[in-house]
């Protein structure tokens, strides 16, 4: 038997290897996705390796992720529960679909991750699996055992591994180009303040420059191309704006989020890329679509950021919503400036060939266009039935 497990190099995984060795009595080959992580992918390999894996693969899918994945995302103003950039869940899919592919390929019967039955990546992996593939069996070693952390360390030693696993300590970490989340360890007090020492994509405030830095985002058809002006590759443009934004202290959310599976969980995450890209598509969108669409869309919207956020990024309601969501992103192009200091970035212009905004239409100057006499009938017809409603429950008033 062939198990093609995901591999990011950590303790938990480490041990998953041993584990499906000895209790599956199974062959293991791990394949690690690149999506950004920026991990020492030669170590992994070399771990793996020493842990007696048949074969080690390495995919680097960091333009593929930002392509398909967080690209769509953006066209979708995705946030869960309005705050979070689901960074770590656009992540899921990807790695799955690249489980499946290797596991066709070296004709593999299984599949397996580390993730543990309490979160919501465990039900991003496996549907995402068997929608690809329902013959494969899915292995989840983390949800099977009852390990903790020294006894992982145990367990590996006992199997001949004395290896370094450098982590975050006790933190659960997960990151990508499009955020860095972590979990656990005193962040799992809601009423404490997350340690400094948590953070790496971005700088206390206390410390982030005494200068604003203004920049300017350019978008076609619903996807940034331009940082000032400068057209830039999908993947350095986001990098590129985490550092940018990142040190200037944006980034940085908290909150107490909902599980797929019930918890609530206190979620500390870094996204500095991701709060400014979103803020200024949003941003674009709204001087461009039409209030009809822009109420629609929001709703359209949401279900998209829920959808993905449950795992079912391969339900066909996504294509569906995205469908709508592609069409309205047909006119959003153009640019917006924002103005980055002290932990938040501000939106104070933006400029495109498609906006609705028209000066002359909107002015207060002499040069307006707008026919004010119109609005007298308008008006007339708008409030017409509030003042029948009104007109008639005063009349029921005076007859009791
Ligand atoms: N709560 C976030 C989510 O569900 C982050 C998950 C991070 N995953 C992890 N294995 N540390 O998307």
């Amino acid at each position: 038997m062939k198990t093609v497990l995901a591999y990011s190099g950590g303790l938990d995984t480490s041990v998953c290897i041993k584990w499906i060795q000895e209790k599956y009595d199974s062959e293991v080959i791990t394949l690690t996705v690149d999506v950004g992580q920026k991990r020492n992918f030669k170590l992994i390999e070399e771990r793996a390796k020493k842990l007696g894996v048949l074969k080690h693969y390495y995919i680097d899918a960091k333009e593929e992720f930002v392509l398909n994945y967080v690209f769509p995302a953006i066209k979708a103003n995705a946030m869960y529960e309005g705050v979070y950039p689901l960074s770590s869940a656009l992540s899921r899919p990807l790695i799955a679909s690249k489980l499946v592919e290797i596991a066709e390929k070296e004709g593999a019967s299984a599949v397996a991750h580390g993730c543990t039955g309490k979160g919501n990546d465990q039900v991003r992996f496996e549907v995402t699996i068997h929608a690809l593939n329902p013959e494969l069996k899915v292995i989840a070693p983390v949800r099977e055992w009852n390990l903790n952390r020294e006894d992982e360390v145990k367990y590996l030693k006992e199997s001949g591994l004395d290896i370094e696993i450098e982590q975050g300590g006790v933190y659960s970490i997960d990151q990508n180009l499009w955020g860095r989340s972590i979990e656990g360890g005193v962040l799992e007090h809601p009423d404490v303040e997350p340690p400094e020492d948590i953070y790496e994509w971005t700088s206390p405030i206390e410390k982030t420059p005494q200068e604003p830095q203004y920049v300017k985002i350019g978008f076609s058809k619903g996807v940034p191309t331009q940082i000032d002006g400068e057209s830039m590759k999908p993947v350095e443009l986001i990098r590129e704006l985490n550092v940018i934004a990142g040190r200037h202290g944006i980034g940085r959310i908290e909150h107490l989020e909902d599980r797929l599976v019930g918890i609530k969980s206190r979620e500390v995450y870094e996204c500095p890329a991701a709060l400014v890209l979103l803020k200024a598509h949003k941003d674009l969108e709204k001087s461009i679509l039409t209030r009809h669409e822009l109420e629609f869309k929001s709703l359209v919207d949401d279900e998209w950021s829920r959808l993905v956020y449950f795992g079912l990024w391969m339900d066909p309601l996504k294509e569906d919503l995205e469908a709508f969501i592609n069409s309205t992103q047909e006119r959003v192009s153009g640019e917006v400036k924002l103005k980055l200091y002290k932990g938040n970035a501000v939106v104070v212009g933006r400029s495109s060939k498609n906006m609705l905004y028209d000066l002359n239409l909107a002015t207060y100057g002499l040069e307006s266009t707008f026919n004010q006499k119109a609005s007298e009938g308008f008006i007339e017809l708008w409030g017409l039935q509030t003042k029948l409603a009104r007109k008639i429950a005063s009349r029921e008033l005076e007859n009791v």
